[in-house]
């Protein structure tokens, strides 16, 4: 039977009230919740608990038990008040510190970081052509972008009145007649329409002789469809030194066509005209893969420097002669990776450039 059903029944019973108490402080004791906690006090404390119903019955008493009784109540409100505050400190601060830890972030814990992207698919073909200069003990040479007239024309013996220079496929620098880093004072700014710029750059930093690839970027007035952009990458190659001939320049061609293609890539060399070669030639590649059929296809321009390069260069044609060609990266990958369109290269979209991320 419930304690406070024991004292509702009877006028006062102490013994039953106090058994009471010390059930509800020992039922606090194993209270571990709040919860709990409040429903243990509404049993043992509340409006219809043994605790009131004896401090009710007390009015009815006589006067000397009345006292008695005053103090055992006292007494027992005290033991189960202390009892109570004391567990509910603990209570609270356990609840509290679950509810910290619950909340708590680990900062130590990997996150979910932005998706990776891939590299651009140009800059490691460029990457593949400079190692393939240097594992033949070229050197690397870059210069600038803004370039000046001179180094970018004049000096690869382009006439003054040649349809390359005109404004429909060169970008003029405002302001121009700059001062550049090689102190050539009075040459227009351009951004340079092809990486032969380094030639006589190359020629004048470092003497002869002289072996350097120069990747880059050119510029051209031409706009974005599926085989130009106005923006594009080159690789010169220039080699000056005593007695080089035609052959030297085929080999290295052929040597960079297997580096780039495979072991049956080979190249041919088709008559035409540079300004800054003599004799000049269109340098075609031999394509296995090419759509209709095996068949060559144009891949850059190539020949031997021409002498009035050598003289910008102040070198004697006498003494030292010099091969020279000049490849597109855009094109070597369209055609090493059968791409078809110059805007999937200019577009950024990773989808593209995932595609050419290996071992991941
Ligand atoms: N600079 C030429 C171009 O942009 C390509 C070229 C042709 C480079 C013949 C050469 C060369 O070195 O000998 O079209």
């Amino acid at each position: 039977m419930e304690r406070a059903l024991v004292a509702e029944q009877m006028s006062f019973d102490a013994e039953a009230v106090a058994a009471a108490v010390a059930e509800g402080i020992e039922k606090i004791e194993h209270a571990s919740t709040m919860e709990e906690l409040k429903a243990i006090r509404t049993q043992y404390a509340g409006a219809q608990s043994a605790m009131t119903m004896a401090s009710k019955a007390i009015g009815g008493l006589d006067k000397d038990q009345k006292k008695e009784a005053g103090k055992l109540m006292g007494k027992l409100r005290a033991d189960f008040g202390r009892a109570f505050g004391t567990k509910e400190a603990v209570v609270k601060q356990a609840e509290e510190a679950a509810a910290l830890a619950a909340e708590t972030v680990d900062m130590t814990l990997p996150v979910k970081r932005k998706p990776l992207g891939a590299r651009h698919p140009l800059p490691k073909l460029m990457e593949d052509v400079e190692d393939f200069f240097v594992s033949m003990g070229w050197q690397i040479s870059d210069g600038p972008e803004v370039e000046t007239e001179w180094f970018d024309f004049d000096a690869l013996n382009f006439g003054p009145d040649h349809p390359a220079r005109q404004m429909q496929d060169t970008f003029y620098i405002k302001g121009n007649q700059a001062k550049d880093a090689a102190g050539f004072v009075g040459s227009n700014m351009v951004l340079r329409t092809q990486t032969s710029s380094d030639q006589v750059r190359g020629l004048i930093a470092h003497g002869v002789p002289l072996y350097i690839a120069c990747p880059g970027r050119v510029f051209r007035t031409d706009e974005l469809d599926a085989t130009h952009t106005p923006v594009f990458h080159q690789i010169e190659a220039l080699a000056v030194d005593k007695g080089l001939t035609m052959a030297d320049l085929k080999g290295v061609l052929d040597k960079l066509a297997v580096a780039m293609f495979g072991p049956e890539a080979k190249t041919r060399l088709r008559p035409s005209y540079f300004p800054f070669t003599e004799p000049s030639a269109e340098l075609d590649l031999w394509f296995p893969d090419k759509k209709g059929g095996a068949g060559w296809l144009e891949w850059g321009g190539c020949g031997m420097v021409n002498p009035n390069v050598l003289r910008s260069a102040g070198l004697d044609p006498d003494e030292y002669t010099g091969f020279a060609f000049g490849v597109g990266v855009e094109r070597t990958l369209l055609l090493r990776s059968d791409i078809n369109d110059m805007h999937d290269l200019v577009e950024g979209d990773v989808r593209f450039s995932e595609q050419f991320v290996m071992g991941e």
